[in-house]
């Protein structure tokens, strides 16, 4: 048995959230968790919405008994009509649907027209950039709350960052103008649709260069003027960090998470500091073997990188090496997986403080579908209309310590401070 909510033509919004792509990989994990987290008609009135009815009634029957109470919303990303209809009977849409550069746009436009607020687990910082600049001012007017990169790109770090500069102020009252990620632990998988939306940003990256020059820029999600535009540090190979006591190669995430963090200072009116740098690198071990894995770990990437930009060789990944849309780590994969951050922040006179940022479950599945649920969650329960005006935001100035406390409370992470050691 299914719900349906056949009429949407309401106005009052039935929903206080849809979780919109609930067929897709991380959508139904999205959906198991919200469903356990939540129920359907509890404290958080929220829907499952996707293109397919079949399948949409295929993800309820999976959820188990009582799932039929779970109402149903049927839309399709291209059709703007059914998206008005469905922003209409909802507060909240929260879209797995991706990559958000191919079917994105209308539903963004959709909720920035009519005030209904939106998050998503787009890394795709061009088309982030592309919809700010087409939709910042509507959002503004209507009060619509844009949440992109609500995943593990970027929540762990710029929530990370916003927790040591939190402790910075308190324990050396004064924010730490540099700070460094490094990944110590990240132990999961990728889905057909993570590695199509990387792909497709390579593609387009390739046969543009504006798009190139704007993806390299470090302030690219910064509103014009809001940052002094000082250079930034970047790992883009092997090398020995010393506050870290090893090796480092490059994290593929930095692209989207730094500019995720750097957008937080510029909102925040430079809360971390004016002159505020922010790296991110894998930690790779000590000694000669350390230096032996940076330097495959950093060679691997930027041949991976080179043949994704070579459309032949492309084809070849996604054909035969790369997983295709719908798959992605098994459950017991999932399970099995979970990551460890370490970040090492320096004030201006020289004083250090240490943080870490854990997870449980594989990064971008288990853990970015908890993460994202919560977000979606906060969105809709705790930050007030009255008291925040629409735009868009990041997730650290929108929800800051409140996605803190559900994170750790009910998503398996963890924000802590460390004493100042290598790593
Ligand atoms: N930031 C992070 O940490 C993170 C982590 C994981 C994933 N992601 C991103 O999340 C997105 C989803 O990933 P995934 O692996 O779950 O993708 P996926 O399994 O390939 O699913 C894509 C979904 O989009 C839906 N869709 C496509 N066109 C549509 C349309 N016109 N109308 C409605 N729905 C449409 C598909 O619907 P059907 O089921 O009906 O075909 C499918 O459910 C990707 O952009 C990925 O990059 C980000």
């Amino acid at each position: 048995m299914v719900g349906y909510l056949e009429d949407r033509r309401l106005s009052t919004p039935s929903h206080d959230l849809i979780a919109f792509g609930a067929s897709s990989f991380v959508g139904k994990i999205l959906c198991r968790y919200l469903w356990e987290e939540f129920g359907a008609q509890g404290e958080l009135k929220w829907a499952a919405g996707g293109r397919s009815k079949a399948k949409l009634e295929e993800l309820c029957n999976s959820l188990g008994a009582n799932a039929g109470t779970l109402p149903l919303v049927v839309a399709d990303a291209a059709d703007e009509a059914s998206l008005r209809e469905l922003r209409a009977s909802t507060r909240v849409v929260v879209s797995t649907v991706g990559p958000y550069a191919l079917h994105g746009e209308p539903l963004v436009k959709a909720c920035a027209e009519s005030g209904t607020d939106y998050c998503n687990l787009s890394g795709e910082a061009h088309w982030i950039r592309r919809m700010m600049q087409r939709y910042e001012t509507t959002a503004r007017k209507s009060g619509a709350r844009i949440v992109p990169c609500c995943g593990f790109d970027s929540i762990p770090s710029d929530l990370g960052v916003h927790f040591l500069q939190r402790e910075a102020m308190k324990r050396l009252g004064a924010p730490c103008m540099r700070v460094k990620m490094r990944v110590k632990v990240m132990r999961g998988g990728f889905s057909g649709g993570t590695v199509a939306s990387l792909m497709n940003v390579v593609k387009e990256a390739a046969a543009d260069p504006v798009l190139r020059k704007e993806l390299g820029d470090p302030y690219a999600l910064c509103p014009a003027g809001s940052v002094s535009k000082v250079p930034q540090p970047e790992v883009r190979w092997a090398e020995f960090d010393s506050d870290f006591g090893a090796w480092i190669a490059p994290f593929v995430m930095s692209a989207i998470n730094t500019r995720v963090v750097q957008r937080t200072n510029a909102l925040a009116k430079r809360a971390y500091g004016a002159d505020f740098t922010y790296d991110e690198a894998m930690l790779m071990g000590r000694g000669l073997k350390g230096r032996f894995a940076a330097t495959a770990a950093a060679a691997g990437l930027a041949g991976f990188m080179l043949a994704a930009a070579i459309g032949p060789a492309r084809a070849a990944l996604e054909r035969f090496v790369l997983p295709k849309p719908g798959e992605g780590p098994s459950p017991e994969a999932q399970r099995r997986g979970c990551f460890d951050l370490r970040l090492l922040g320096t004030t201006t006179d020289g004083r250090r403080i240490r943080t870490k940022v854990t997870g449980d479950r594989d990064p971008g599945y288990g853990s970015t579908a908890k993460m994202l649920g919560q977000a979606a969650a906060c969105l809709a329960l705790d930050i007030d209309k009255a008291v925040t005006p629409g735009g868009f935001w990041t997730p650290a100035t929108i929800f800051g310590d409140r996605l803190i406390q559900r994170l750790t409370a009910h998503s398996g992470l963890t924000f802590e401070r460390v004493p100042d050691l290598p790593n």
